[in-house]
Order: C-alpha cells, then structure tokens, then sequence
C-alpha cells in the first residue's frame, strides 16, 4: 500500500532539566556534553540516518544554545582557518553537515504542559503527516538506527509504532508500559498503554522508550485529550484512544541504550561513549585501573543503580 512516507521528527526540547540543577540554570540540558557532543547531535545523527528531511525543535525559554549550535559559526571557522586548524574545521563541517541535509525548524511551547502538549505544539509544521517523536535524553546507539527501525515497521504495517524494550519491575513507573496480544518475533500488537504505573499496576514490563512513528491520528487525538498523569497533556493517553480505531505495534529495537535523563545515567553514557573511542579509551582504562588498584571501586552501601 502507498503511504506518504515518514520525513519530519519532533524533538520536544523544552524542559527545564531540573534533575541537572545548577548545570541547567542557564544551560539547556539537551547540550549536556556526551564526551565531546551535545547529547541532542547523538538523536539529530539518528533521525537523518533514519531519512528525515524536517526536524522541528520544540524548545523553550533559555535555548538559544541548541539553535547556535546547529548553525553555522563563520567567526569560528575563519579563526581556525586563520591558524590552519584543519581537524578541528572538519568537526565543524560534520556539525554543518547535519543541517545541509536536513532543514531544521525551532517552535516554541509556551507553558510546560507536558510532553503530549510539546509534541502538539509542532502540529502546524506536522501538518497531517506521519511524524516520528525522538526524545533527546534517550539516547541510542550500535545497529542500525533505532529510529529507522521503526519507520520500517512503519511502512510494513501503517500502524503507529513504539520503541519497546523489556525494564525490571521495580523501574516500571518511570516509562510508559505497554500490553500486548501476540505477534512475530520483536514486534507486538499493543492492546493497552499505561502512563508510568505503580508496578503492580503495570501490565507488562515491556516499556516504551523515546522513539515513536506516529499515524496521522494520534496529533488528531492530542488535540483532543484531558491532563493525565502529573496533570499533564501525555502522549501515551492519545496514543491509547487510537488503539479504537487505529493499529498499534510495539517494536523491540536493536541497540543500546543510555538514559542520560539521569545523572547517574548521563555519567554511564558518559563512561560508555569514552571508552568506545579509540583515542580516549587506552587513557580511561588507565585511570580505572588505577582506581581498582588503590580499592576505590568496591561496592558501598546506598551507591546508585543505573
Ligand atoms: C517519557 C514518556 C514515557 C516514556 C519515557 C521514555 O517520560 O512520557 O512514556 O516511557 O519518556 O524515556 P519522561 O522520561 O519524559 O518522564
């Protein structure tokens, strides 16, 4: 069947980043360095990967960063020009290059009303396409891009899809939890979607983790919905009202997974990238082993669970 095919990606980048405080008074937490990148490049790079052409910024007060950095410097350049700085000119290329394959526009939520409300606010740019959402704290990596994934479920069964990965139990009130009935290897007809359940509440431990595609339907939906969970607009509740009418699938993707919406998960991602890189990863070694010779790595009581 012909379908339009899905080219715009939403990223709701409006929050505050409270959890960061003091690093995001006056900082967007979406430029939080993952090694030597901004963590919201790592989702930009997926979503071009994935064939997006439109990425649309849903932003707020303070986030003029995000803007400049996906802009082009030419102070900047001609000052490394100037001294010869070749490397470092071909860094900032490669950030160029980013916004010379894909057009990016920034849109402002005006009221923090939830993320359902952030992903209405892009709606006009939308404009009764299918959409893809891709939340800039979740960050995925390894494989093939998580969002191009779901955009080829998209275009085998037209139904909206979710990114999906199974959570131990105890951390099932932190994501959006998904029931399903059947289907073939990793993907799922979804019956039901709960916004962060008490865990004995949940239906399943299968979660929903920040990609979606959305049908047409669902923006429709999240024009019509009431505040849910924490008094918000969510988007997990227009998602369910589709469920009537439309078709829901729950893909479990390939690739890793790092939830930098945490601090104790953004030092992981941290650690994790580092030590993927091969002009930083002998040096990192060095100091962990350091720390595991001088028993600075044995386990204390109350230490943080990532
Ligand atoms: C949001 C969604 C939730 C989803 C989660 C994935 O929650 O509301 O359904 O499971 O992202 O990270 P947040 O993490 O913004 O509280």
């Amino acid at each position: 069947m012909n379908r339009p095919e899905v080219r715009k990606a939403v990223f709701p980048a409006a929050g505050l980043g409270t959890r960061f405080l003091p690093i995001t008074k006056a900082q967007p937490k979406e430029m939080l360095p993952l090694v030597d990148r901004p963590s919201i490049q790592y989702g930009v790079e997926e979503a071009i990967a994935s064939g997006i052409q439109h990425i649309v910024m849903v932003t707020g007060g303070g986030k003029r960063a995000i803007f400049d950095h996906f802009d082009r410097s030419r102070e900047l350049e001609l000052y490394l020009e100037e001294r010869g700085k070749h490397e470092l000119l071909e860094t900032l290329a490669e950030v160029n290059r980013l916004s010379d394959r894909c057009a990016i526009s920034y849109i402002t939520q005006k009221e923090p009303l939830g993320l359902g409300h952030a992903v209405l606010t892009a709606q006009p740019i939308i404009n009764g396409d299918p959409c893809a959402v891709l939340l800039p704290d979740d960050v995925i990596l390894g494989g093939p891009p998580c969002l191009g994934q779901l955009i080829e479920a998209y275009r085998q069964t037209g139904a909206t899809v979710l990114a999906a990965r199974r959570v131990p139990n105890r951390q099932v009130s932190r994501y959006g939890i998904i029931a399903t009935a059947g289907g073939s290897g990793p993907l799922h007809e979804v019956t039901d979607f709960v916004e962060k359940p008490e865990p004995k509440d949940a239906p399943s431990d299968l979660a929903s983790l920040g990609r979606y595609v959305l049908a047409p339907d669902v923006m429709t939906e999240l024009g019509r919905i009431d505040p849910g969970a924490g008094g918000e607009l969510q988007l997990v509740d227009a998602i369910r009202r589709t469920l009537a009418t439309g078709k829901v699938v729950a893909l479990e993707f390939e690739g890793e997974y790092y939830d930098t919406g945490t601090i104790p998960g953004y030092l992981k991602a941290n650690l994790a990238l580092a030590l993927q890189r091969e002009d930083l990863r002998e040096d990192l070694l060095d100091v962990i082993r350091t720390m595991v010779d001088r028993d600075e790595l044995s386990v204390r009581s109350g230490s943080a669970r990532v």
